[in-house]
């Protein structure tokens, strides 16, 4: 598909004026020097709006339809120490609307910290109201809770627009992400990355997958064949897989445009996760203090932290050698402030 195809495709769904575009992307020296490798980084942490983040590039479009309808609210729903929910709350704070999250109890065992800094604090800064669902990891009763509190908005008068996170809905938010492979694909020849201005492996991190989707299937767009492997925050490699591989038809439905992709396009990585979401392990602390201590890259406990901590493994194991290597940081790091405790034992 055409460059300009693909922007004419993009062009039709309705954008929210926000953020800080193009990002830059920058080499990682010290980084790359401790691993043999040659590594640059896509700094999606500094999208402006809030303090940032991938998230930033997906609610463009959710606000944008919100927006569209006339809609005065957003109700929304993630996990207690969500970025989303947060980086929602700074568009609804900016676009003159109310934002209502849904805080769903997804972490256990959590700490005072958890519960009360890092983006929680920051949602009640930026205004937010703030609701519990305590029923942990149910994906599918989560939308249809924040669905059910739209409708209670809707009886109290408001006019809400739900932004959903399960995969019955559009990928409207993958959009963002469509359009940051045409951003990437442009900034590529305008960088010296060395050779042809390519890079050989992207590692993203893939939690709802409309990141990780939206990119893989706007490089393929575009017939760029750089690999893109998708690090596991939320569910295994099996799960996600069938979760990736459904949001590519999702998004080729929506864009109604069909692009040629095989089935190991589809590329995930799990060695990470342990012991599961938004829960730290040894390989996340140390890829935190190592990209914090070599390059001034703050990474956050949840998503980068653990696709540094893969690709920290990956070079280990051999399996980067001579690649050129793209980490995407998808920002994050206003979490940071929850785990405090656990990343800074004894306050040291
Ligand atoms: C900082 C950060 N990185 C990555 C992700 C994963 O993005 P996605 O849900 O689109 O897979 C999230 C999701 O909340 C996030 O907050």
């Amino acid at each position: 598909m055409s460059l300009q195809s693909l922007q004419q495709a993009l062009g039709k769904f309705a954008q929210a004026p926000a953020g800080h575009l193009p990002t830059p992307l920058e080499h990682c020296p010290n980084l790359s020097h401790a691993l043999n490798l040659s590594i640059w980084v896509k700094r999606d942490d500094c999208t402006g709006l809030g303090f940032g983040g991938n998230k930033v590039r997906q609610l463009i479009f959710y606000v944008g339809e919100a927006l569209a309808q006339n809609a005065d609210t957003l109700p929304i729903t993630g996990a207690v120490q969500s970025n989303f929910v947060c980086t929602a709350a700074a568009f609804a704070s900016k676009f003159n609307l109310q934002c209502h999250i849904q805080l769903e109890e997804r972490v256990s065992p959590t700490s005072e910290l958890y519960r009360r800094n890092g983006n929680v604090m920051l949602s009640k800064l930026l205004g937010a109201t703030l609701h519990s669902f305590p029923k942990a990891e149910n994906e599918a009763a989560a939308d249809a809770a924040v669905y059910a509190l739209a409708e209670q908005l809707r009886k109290d008068g408001h006019r809400p627009y739900v932004i959903p996170l399960g995969v019955n809905s559009p990928p409207l938010g993958a959009l963002g992400y469509v359009q940051a492979a045409i951003e990437l694909t442009t900034q590529l020849q305008q960088v010296d990355t060395n050779v042809d201005g390519q890079v050989d492996e992207i590692l993203i991190a893939s939690g709802s997958a409309l990141t990780h989707t939206g990119l893989l299937y706007g490089l393929r767009a575009l017939s760029q064949a750089t690999s893109v492997r998708g690090v596991c925050v939320r569910r295994d490699a099996t799960q996600q897989t069938r979760r990736v591989r459904q949001r590519l038809d999702d998004i080729e439905a929506l864009l109604q445009q069909d692009i040629t992709w095989q089935d190991n396009d589809i590329n995930l990585y799990d060695s990470s996760l342990a012991p599961g979401y938004g829960q730290l392990n040894s390989d996340t602390e140390q890829a935190i203090r190592q990209a914090a201590q070599s390059e001034g890259l703050f990474l956050d406990p949840v998503y980068t932290g653990k696709t540094m901590a893969a690709l920290m493994q990956l070079a280990k194991s051999g399996q980067l050698q001579g690649k050129r290597v793209l980490f995407w940081h998808t920002g994050g790091q206003s979490a940071l402030h929850a785990y405090e405790d656990q990343l800074i034992p004894g306050g040291a």
